[in-house]
């Protein structure tokens, strides 16, 4: 297991510790640039349990920080890399700004909403952040479709598992560890699992910029991955770090569900027009013997191994 965490800047610790093309995830936080480091007062935290030391962004230098912290990670990502960016609205656009002048591009853009917003009197309250989701081209990325639920799970109204958690707004509480210091802004674990075991495969490369707390770290080593990643602070870096030996690689991986099924063999794949005439004619005779469409499609979709939305919409080119 490699892990390389680093005190200092992520710009330069990119630029020294990091080659070309070495990271196959960037999993980040950066900075929101709202003065972070007054942040448990907005949210009525209790203030032994915030750890100091965040370093903050000044609003006036948050564009140019970006546009340089983001160049270093086009370089480092591997063609067909993943990088998932987490951000308020506040400098949301400097951000953008920034991904759309390098060769990165946008795979989703995703809402997580959370559990606390701020409490405002005469407007809706804020309990949101973007999670922007990005790929480096020229390589085969990494998505594994059936990693948390498969495609035979449905809940009671019959809604598929598999659909809602690929779904690109997410509604994810935050880790309440009562009594535990925190960083500021630490994301929940359910969160960092699901984009590390959607994003990667066990002993991928992950990255993160911004550590703060080291959720990233402390998950990806629990899933099996590697890890490598920067902090500024040095109150933060040495508060966390102390206890990064204490995660045995891969512990989490037993507790994960198992999911059932794996979807049709075929689907996506392209159709022999011989197998479109045997779809047409087998629906067309299904029909006549009795059975309803949906049954006719859904035992098409077992016979041929496609996706049932995969025969309806062939059944649809051909007037059905
Ligand atoms: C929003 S927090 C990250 C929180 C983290 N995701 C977690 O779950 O705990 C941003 C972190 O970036 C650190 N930071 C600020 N400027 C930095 C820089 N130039 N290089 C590396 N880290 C920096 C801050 O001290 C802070 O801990």
């Amino acid at each position: 297991m490699i892990k390389s965490l680093y005190n200092m800047d992520c710009i330069e610790g990119a630029k020294t510790h990091l080659a070309d093309n070495s990271i196959d995830l960037i999993l980040t936080d950066p900075p929101y640039g709202i003065e972070g480091q007054f942040l448990h007062k907005h949210y009525n935290r209790d203030e032994n349990n915030v750890l100091y030391g965040y370093i903050e962004i000044a609003q006036e230098d948050y564009e140019e920080f970006t546009g340089k912290w983001i160049t270093q990670a086009e370089r480092v990502l591997r063609p067909g890399g993943s990088i998932y960016i987490v951000s308020g609205y506040t400098n949301l656009r400097h951000i953008l700004n920034a991904l759309a002048s390098t060769s990165l591009k946008e795979v989703n853009h995703i809402i997580w909403k959370y559990n606390f917003g701020v409490y405002t009197k005469n407007k809706y309250i804020s309990s949101h952040y973007h999670i922007l989701f990005y790929e480096k081209p020229g390589g085969v990325r990494t998505f594994n479709k059936y990693i948390r639920y498969g495609s035979d799970e449905h809940y009671s109204d019959k809604k598929s598992m598999n659909y809602s958690d690929r779904e690109d707004v997410w509604s994810i509480k935050r880790d309440f560890k009562k009594g535990q210091v925190k960083n500021k802004n630490q994301l929940p674990t359910e969160l960092l699992k699901k984009i590390i075991l959607y994003s990667t495969k066990k002993g991928d490369r992950v990255c993160d910029f911004f550590l703060g707390g080291f959720g990233t770290a402390k998950v990806a080593i629990g899933l099996g991955r590697e890890i490598a990643g920067f902090e500024r602070s040095e109150i933060a870096y040495k508060h966390s770090i102390a206890n990064m030996d204490k995660i045995k690689p891969g512990e989490l991986l037993d507790s994960l569900r198992k999911p059932k099924g794996e979807g049709a063999k075929n689907s996506g794949k392209r159709w022999l027009k011989s197998d479109i005439r045997k779809v047409e004619r087998q629906f067309d005779s299904s029909l006549k013997d009795g059975l309803t469409k949906s049954a006719a499609i859904k035992a098409l979709s077992e016979k041929f191994q496609r996706g049932k939305f995969g025969i309806l919409n062939l059944l649809k080119k051909s007037g059905r």
